[in-house]
């Protein structure tokens, strides 16, 4: 998955297409470009690196041309080289496309062209400028040109074509892949999100599956593959600009972080209604199915057992990639609860379009107002949570939660009394941050030479172990499992020893003595115990205080040091957080 953009204007393009792809940048940072036309010709840079090494070797801001395509690149087919980072061209350098997705069928195609064609990458998009160029060449214009491409293609993508022989328009399309059109006066942008152009104007139109888009600086169409006009009419985005910068915090991670307690505010304003609505379908459906990928499978499996406490019976949680292995089980009186950030998880929107077609109801839990997932579901709550840019969830998590005990009370009809406990939310949150802050700094300081974590709960307690020990491999580099305390003894304890860190997540609840047999188990053989706990205990040799609340909300105030001791754990280990190796915030392929 990657960011792509394109800009169309009346000043100079470059600058604001890198400006644009700074904020894409949580989609891809393994090698970044960007094309403009100028003078009837392409003028084309790009190479491996982060957005911001790539501007201080060859200047991208100072292409010439009032138009222009920009990306950033997570590497999919073919590695992360020079050739390989977009935009790719034809054979003739007249023609320039920056692409999100795979294409599936890109080997027959490049079979079939490379008699004829250059191809210089290994990438899967090149296929695209070389089919255009034969149909360019044919007398096609762009648009047209990229009609019949889309007729040829495979698989999923969204993709911006320029061409110098028509130097004021851009071209895209759209099929599995998020786009969207930014419209100002005399300005027009096509990108993968609008956080790229968010700054210029919040006037938006989503292009849809199966859509062509043609802008030219004074105005946009969209066609489907039939070549007919579409009527389309723009909103407007909520988001503000600024929610997308780090606002003085050295990194995203960490203002992310510090925002939960406000989080949990945002994610408690939700209609009581729609609440009530979402919890009497989920009381009357025959089956309740989570998905989810990641953190928000994680969220998932918290949701699953809230359902099950106030009455909504067991529901399977299936992570979203192994959906289509489960799918016979599900009909048209399944309800799939599909939990997302950012709602264009390529997985999860697989699994839910698949869930459609056997007529299944669809519920959601999103951050993104303008995703895919959103437009695709039946009903959904939203997170509120403003944009993440972090690469690992963090306040998202926090909202998901927050969420699912407001689905949970409402299905026990007692939406109101869960308000107002969770009323107490941001307090808790505010207070972890606070009661923590430099112990945590000192002990990711202490553990930073060691490779393997081990986190181990309980009950609920226990999805926190595995999302803290996902947050911890993501961006510390560091191998660390969660699992179910109990099952130490049945095959890992073989791998402690003499200082391993154990962090045990026990808080003052119905797991609390089994987890500490565990814990002292763990301790016999020599591991460094680390209690997430609100009750201090011997065996500890680091204390980890979280706040005394109700059994049901201790996943909430356990999480919250867990993600602070990771962040300072990357930290410790001369790590950008942000950018963690190998990831991207927003897994658009499959
Ligand atoms: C979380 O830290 C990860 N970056 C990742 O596991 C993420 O949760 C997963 O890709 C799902 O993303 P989504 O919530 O946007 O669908």
């Amino acid at each position: 998955m990657c960011g792509i953009i394109g800009f169309v204007g009346e000043e100079q393009a470059a600058p604001i297409i890198l400006s644009s792809l700074e904020n894409l940048e949580y989609r891809g940072y393994d090698s970044a470009g960007i094309a403009t036309i100028s003078d009837g010709k392409i003028c084309l840079k790009k190479d491996v690196g982060h957005l911001e090494e790539v501007q201080q070797k060859h200047h991208l801001d100072e292409l010439p041309g009032v138009l222009g395509i920009g990306h950033v690149r997570w590497a999919t087919h073919g590695g992360v080289t020079a050739n390989n980072a977009h935009p790719h061209l034809d054979c003739s350098g007249n023609i320039a496309v920056v692409h999100n997705g795979i294409i599936e069928n890109y080997r027959e195609l490049r079979s079939r062209l490379k008699s004829k064609h250059n191809f210089i990458s290994q990438t899967d998009t090149e296929v695209i400028p070389h089919l255009l160029e034969d149909y360019l060449n044919d007398g096609a214009s762009l648009e047209e040109g990229v009609i019949r491409v889309t007729k040829q293609l495979q698989g999923s993508y969204a993709f911006v074509a320029i061409y110098s022989r028509e130097p004021g328009k851009i071209v895209a399309a759209r099929q599995g892949n998020s786009l969207i059109v930014g419209l100002a006066d005399g300005r027009k942008f096509i990108a993968s999100d609008s956080l790229s152009f968010l700054k210029m104007t919040d006037q938006a139109i989503f292009v849809e599956d199966g859509e062509i888009v043609v802008a030219t600086k004074d105005k946009v169409r969209f066609f489907n593959q039939d070549s007919l006009e579409l009527e389309k009419s723009p909103g407007k985005i909520d988001w503000k600009w600024d929610e997308a910068t780090k606002q003085g915090y050295d990194s995203f991670t960490l203002k992310e972080i510090l925002e939960e307690p406000e989080t949990a505010r945002r994610a408690l304003m939700q209609d009581k209604n729609l609440v009530m609505d979402m919890a009497l379908g989920i009381l009357r459906a025959r089956q309740v199915v989570f998905i989810g990928c990641g953190t928000s499978r994680y969220a998932a499996l918290l949701g699953r057992y809230v359902f099950s406490k106030f009455g909504g019976g067991f529901s399977p949680v299936i992570i979203a990639s192994e959906y289509p292995y489960f799918s016979e089980s599900i009909d048209s009186n399944t309800l799939v609860m599909a939990v997302s950030q950012s709602g264009e998880t390529a997985d999860i929107l697989e699994a839910v379009r698949a869930a459609k077609r056997k007529s299944a109801t669809i519920f959601s839990i999103v951050n993104r107002v303008d995703s895919s997932l959103a437009r695709m579901s039946n009903k959904v709550l939203y997170l509120n949570c403003g944009p993440e840019i972090g690469v690992v969830a963090t306040k998202s998590f926090v909202a998901q939660l927050i969420i699912f005990y407001l689905l949970g009370f409402a299905i026990g009809n007692k939406l109101d009394e869960g308000l107002d406990k969770l009323a107490a939310a941001p307090s808790w949150i505010a207070g972890n941050h606070r009661e923590n802050g430099k112990g945590l700094i000192k002990l990711a300081w202490k553990l930073r030479k060691r490779k393997d974590f081990y986190y181990i709960a309980r009950g609920t307690n226990f999805h926190i172990a595995g999302e803290a020990a996902l947050k911890l491999k993501e961006i510390a580099y560091v191998h660390a499992d969660g699992m179910p305390a109990g099952e130490l003894k049945h095959g890992s304890l073989a791998l402690i020893e003499k200082g391993t860190p154990v962090i045990a997540i026990c808080p003052e609840d119905y797991t609390f003595h089994e987890t500490l047999s565990n814990v002292e188990e763990a301790k016999a053989r020599g591991a460094f115990v680390i209690g997430v706990s609100d009750r201090r205990e011997d065996v500890f040799d680091k204390w980890i205080k979280i706040p005394k609340v109700e059994e049901i909300f201790y996943p909430l105030v356990s999480i919250v040091p867990l993600q602070l001791f990771a962040y300072h754990s990357a930290i410790a280990r001369g790590l950008d957080p942000d950018k963690p190796r190998n990831l991207a915030k927003s897994v658009t392929v499959k």
